[in-house]
């Protein structure tokens, strides 16, 4: 989604700010641009397309200011092209935004009456214009400050200003806007990962605050244009982690690298020594909890629904879990008693961090599980839950999920245990059972050129099914996500007895199904659904595990992963589903790491 650079230095800016909009491409976006203050005149240069676009331009054209501002664009307000591309410029200010200015149509029509002529569709353009309005009467600071009291919906700004060559104002609501510093500039980013090359020293800006930011100095300001301090964090280097290696894009590195993901995100909460689980600081006594809510978007919501299957298998808790776009909405009753847990790849998803603050006014416990510790979910969250995952670059997400999964089946293990719901013997033999899920992992991985083939039976497909019962049922529909957003197949997943509801009506003759079947106590129930398809001409993708042996001579492709242990069993069965959408995609010729009208941090509503 889109992305804001601004950097304010003693030497020319473009080369670093298109350095640093590289950067954030894994965000997902359609157009680019950047502009940078020269002689007091705004030098705006955009294009549709990628950023290597808005290179080649600069080459051609070079741009040699000292302050600049970069963007990439996710569409929202007008389609993807040049004159929607961020900056939005006027005679006197350049503007880059990251949001949606939710009462633009209204202000548009304000600033319209006065005369005032836009060149976009975007809803960014008001912002644009409101600040020229409002520097023909004040300072550049009072003229921001002026103009964000009139804007509603979400927004991260970067604005330079022709007549004042020597600063940058930042200013956020709602969307992310990172700080960095180094000794000869500063910049302005929407998040570290941006920032990483040039620096590792960050402050984040908070909801309604400001910052002006100069070649050597920096200063913030609270919603009421006081002058604030901010605290300075340092990031951790994980450079070498976000670099491609051999792989061909980084989604094949990410499913690649899951066994290590494994690996770190038990360690860091296995104690080897004691053979016992290391959470500690539970915001509620976890013996007192009423109930457990699970929130989450996208893939992240998918490990919610995991969660539900394993929590309610192993506690006695009542569970619940809802996707952040539907739980901010609803009229809920809170309870103080109950632990509210966000599910976040990047904790910056904006419905995501939404539900979150709605939990915090209603004064409840929250716990937040991401990938990323210095985002804004996290620090807005009583207690984090990292997953140590390092950088996720592909846009579907694959190791995070993995990643995800396993700090909610550590914590649903240990809440069990403190509960007194899990045996001390049974305790035990999943935590040695996990140590094992690496490897594993590894095993699955292997059955990789078996899934290639079953790649090659979806090349003229018309669509596909993804079945699964029990906790397979949340990994049918991951699958089916993954194959819709990688290959722009259509894919439906659904709990395989429900089939016979409606979707049934979908199966023909030579129609992909992947049926997800571990031997589990719902193994037998599946393959009757699963009879149900053949009858009807289902081509079956059968995947299980190895408990036992028997796959049905109808099935044109067995998959089976390791057996581990049937809780586990989500985690592994996920892994196929991940490579099948990888090797459709590839065949397709599609764009791996940055499929068509998507992004990885989904920073508006
Ligand atoms: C986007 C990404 C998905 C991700 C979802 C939630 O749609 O493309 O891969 O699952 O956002 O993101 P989060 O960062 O909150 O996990």
């Amino acid at each position: 989604m889109c992305g804001i650079i601004g950097i304010a230095s003693s030497k020319p800016v473009s080369i670093n700010i298109i350095n640093s909009l590289k950067k954030l491409e894994y965000r997902g976006y359609d157009s680019a641009g950047i502009a940078t203050l020269e002689n007091n005149f705004i030098n705006e240069k955009k294009c549709s397309g990628r950023v290597d676009e808005l290179e080649k331009i600069l080459f051609k054209s070079p741009s040699d200011g000292n302050i600049g501002i970069g963007h990439v664009r996710w569409a929202t307000h007008g389609v993807p092209n040049i004159a929607n591309a961020h900056p939005h410029s006027s005679e006197s200010v350049s503007v880059v935004h990251n949001g949606i200015i939710e009462n633009s149509d209204d202000l548009k029509k304000e600033l319209e009456a006065k005369g005032a002529i836009f060149k976009s569709d975007t809803d960014t353009e008001v912002i644009t214009l409101l600040i020229t309005e409002e520097l023909k009467k004040s300072q550049p600071l009072k003229s921001v400050f002026k103009t964000i009291k009139k804007l509603k919906g979400s927004f991260a700004l970067g604005i330079i200003f022709k007549d004042f060559s020597d600063f940058i104002i930042g200013a956020r609501r709602g969307s992310p806007l990172a700080v960095g510093y180094s000794s000869k500039e500063n910049y302005l980013g929407s998040d570290s990962y941006a920032l990483k090359s040039m620096t590792n020293k960050i402050s984040y800006l908070d909801d309604g605050e400001l910052c002006v930011l100069s070649k050597d100095n920096v200063s913030f300001y609270d919603s009421n244009e006081k002058k604030i301090n901010k605290k300075i964090h340092t990031v951790s280097d994980e450079k070498n982690i976000s670099d491609k290696g051999d792989f061909k894009n980084f989604m094949s590195k990410e499913i690649f690298e899951q066994p290590l993901t494994a690996k770190n995100c038990i360690s860091e909460y296995l104690d080897s020594l004691k053979k016992d689980i290391n959470i500690i600081n539970f915001p509620l006594d976890p013996r007192n909890i009423k109930k457990i809510i699970l929130i989450g978007c996208g893939t992240a919501f998918h490990s919610c629904l995991v969660a539900k299957y394993w929590l309610e298998e192993l506690t006695s808790l009542d569970i619940e879990i809802d996707i952040a776009s539907e739980f901010r909405y609803r009229k809920l009753k809170f309870d103080s008693d109950n632990l509210y847990i966000f599910v976040s790849q990047s904790g910056e998803t904006a419905d995501t961090a939404a539900a979150l603050d709605i939990c915090k006014k209603n004064n409840v416990k929250t716990c937040s599980i991401v990938n990323v510790i210095e985002s804004t979910i996290a620090r807005n969250s009583d207690w984090v839950l990292p997953i140590h995952a390092g950088p996720e670059i592909g846009v579907a997400s694959t190791k995070a999920f993995i990643g995800q999964l396993i700090v909610l089946y550590i914590l649903s293990l240990k809440i069990s245990f403190l509960r007194g719901d899990l045996d001390k013997k049974i305790y035990n033999q999943k935590i040695k059972n996990l140590e094992n899920l690496s490897n594993s992992i590894k095993k699955t991985l292997a059955l990789e050129s078996n899934i290639q083939l079953m790649a090659k039976e979806f090349l003229n497909a018309r669509g596909s099914m993804f079945l699964g019962r029990g906790s397979s049922f949340p990994i049918a529909l991951e699958g089916a996500l993954k194959l819709k957003e990688l290959s722009y197949l259509h894919a439906e997943g659904y709990p395989a007895g429900e089939m016979k509801h409606g979707p049934l009506a979908l199966i023909e003759e030579g129609l992909p199904v992947i049926v997800i079947a571990p031997k589990d106590k719902y193994f037998e129930k599946t393959l009757s659904n699963m009879q149900e398809v053949i009858a009807r001409g289902g081509k079956i993708f059968f995947i299980t595990d190895n408990k036992k042996d028997s796959i049905s001579e109808n099935i044109r492709f067995g998959i089976r992963v390791p057996y581990l242990d049937s809780l586990l069993s989500p985690i592994l069965l996920a892994v196929p589903l991940q490579l099948l959408a990888y090797h459709v995609a590839l065949l397709k010729n599609c764009d791996i790491d940055k499929p068509r009208n998507l992004a990885k941090s989904v920073t508006v509503e």
